[in-house]
C-alpha cells in the first residue's frame, strides 16, 4: 500500500484516485474545486475516430486503446453506485457544402484505410438518421464506434466512487511537490507550473461551450452526436439523456482567459443553426468557457517524470476519452509494474528528443 497524492480533481485525477484507491492505496486529491474545470464543461465525446486528423495517428491509436476500456470503466463505476451515462448511439459527421463533402469523403477513405468502421451517407440518408438536420446537409459519415458520456454524471460517479474507497479531498492549490512520496500530476492546463519537465509543454487552449434545451413544441434534439465544419470551424452537438444538448466548442489560444465572449457564442449558435435549424427555438441554458490542457503534438504526457512523480496531463481535446487508459497507466506505475504498451508514445521523455 502506498501514499498517493493526486494534484488535480478533474476527470483524469479522479479516475486515477478511484482506481488507485480500489487497489488499496491511500489516496489524497488536492484541488480547490474538484469535479469542475475543463471536465465539468466538456462535451463528453469519446470520439477517437471523428477527432482524428491525418498525421495524428498516435492520438487515434491512444484514443482507441482507451475507448476499448470505456465499457468496463463505465460498468465498474455504475457498480459503485452512480451510472456515468455512457451513450451507445455513435456519431454522425455532416457536410454542408461541396468542399465539406469532399473533405468528408477523404476522411472516410483515410479511416477506412486504417480499418475503422465508418459508413458514408447521402444527405437524404443522413436526414433519415437525424430528422432535425438542415435540408442543406449534403452528405454524412456515420461512425458507430464514437460514443459519448454525460460528463457531469461521470464526475459525480467518480466522486462518489472515490468517497466509497476512502479517498481524501483537500481543497487547496498545490504549488510545489515537496513532501509528497508518490504524486500524480493531473492539474490540466496548470500542470506545466508544477514540474520543470512540463514547463512550456502544456498550455491552455480556451474553449467556449453552450447548453441548450428544447422548449415545448420544438423539434427534438439529435439522438447521437452530430458534428460538422462550419466556415472552417468544427462544431459538435452532443445530446444528453435529459433532453439537453451540449454545443461546442470554440478553440482559441488565449492564455488563461476564461471569459465567454459574444463572438464565441454567436459563432457556435450560427454554426448549430446551419446544421440543426430547429435549435434556434431552444432555450439557451448555459454559456461557459474552459481551458483544455494542450500539448504541441496533441499527445498527452503519461509517464514518470522523476522519482515518485507521474505525469497524467496534456490530454488536449480528449481528456474524458483517455481517462480509463491514463488511470490504468498511473496505477501500473504505482504498483511498480510496466505501463500498458499503448501509452509508450505518450511518454514525457519525448520532450527531450524534441529538443535534440
Ligand atoms: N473534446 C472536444 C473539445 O475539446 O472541444
Amino acid at each position: 500500500m502506498k501514499e498517493l497524492s493526486v494534484v488535480g480533481g478533474g476527470v483524469i485525477g479522479l479516475s486515477v484516485a478511484w482506481r488507485a484507491a480500489v487497489r488499496g492505496h491511500r489516496v489524497t486529491v488536492h484541488d480547490p474545486e474538484p469535479g469542475r474545470g475543463a471536465s465539468w464543461l466538456a462535451g463528453g465525446m469519446l470520439a477517437p475516430v471523428t477527432e482524428a486528423w491525418p498525421g495524428e495517428e498516435d492520438v487515434l491509436v491512444l484514443g482507441e486503446a482507451s475507448l476499448r476500456r470505456w465499457p468496463d470503466f463505465a460498468r465498474d463505476l455504475a457498480e459503485e453506485g452512480v451510472d456515468p451515462g455512457l451513450s451507445p448511439h455513435g456519431t454522425l459527421v455532416v457536410a454542408l457544402d461541396s468542399a465539406d463533402a469532399g473533405n468528408l469523403e477523404m476522411l472516410a477513405v483515410y479511416l477506412t484505410e486504417l480499418g475503422r468502421e465508418v459508413e458514408q451517407l447521402t444527405g437524404r440518408a443522413a436526414r433519415r438518421a437525424e430528422p432535425g438536420l438542415a435540408g442543406s446537409v449534403r452528405s454524412g459519415l456515420l461512425v458507430p464506434g464514437d460514443l459519448a458520456v454525460d460528463n457531469r454524471r461521470l464526475l459525480h460517479a467518480l466522486e462518489h466512487a472515490c468517497g466509497r474507497h476512502g479517498v481524501e479531498f483537500r481543497h487547496e492549490t498545490v504549488t510545489g511537490l515537496d513532501g509528497f512520496s508518490h504524486v500524480v500530476l493531473a492539474a490540466g492546463a496548470w500542470t506545466g507550473r508544477l514540474h520543470p519537465a512540463l514547463a512550456g509543454a502544456v498550455r491552455p487552449l480556451k474553449g467556449e461551450i453552450l447548453r441548450l434545451r428544447p422548449r415545448r413544441g420544438c423539434l427534438p434534439p439529435p439522438r447521437r452526436t452530430v458534428r460538422a465544419m462550419v466556415e472552417g470551424r468544427p462544431i459538435y452537438l452532443v445530446p444528453r439523456e435529459d433532453g439537453e444538448v451540449v454545443l461546442g466548442a470554440t478553440q482559441y489560444e488565449a492564455g488563461f482567459d476564461e471569459t465567454v465572449t459574444a463572438r464565441g457564442v454567436r459563432e457556435l449558435l450560427e454554426g448549430a443553426e446551419r446544421v440543426l435549424p430547429g435549435i434556434a427555438e431552444y432555450e439557451l441554458v448555459e454559456t461557459a468557457a474552459g481551458l483544455r490542457a494542450a500539448s504541441v503534438d496533441t499527445m498527452p504526457f503519461i509517464g514518470e517524470l522523476g522519482e515518485g512523480v507521474f505525469a497524467a496531463t496534456g490530454h488536449h481535446r480528449n481528456g474524458l476519452l483517455m481517462a480509463p487508459l491514463t488511470a490504468d497507466a498511473a496505477v501500473a506505475w504505482l504498483d511498480g509494474g510496466p505501463l500498458p504498451d499503448e501509452v509508450a508514445a505518450a511518454t514525457p521523455s519525448r520532450r527531450s528528443e524534441e529538443r535534440v
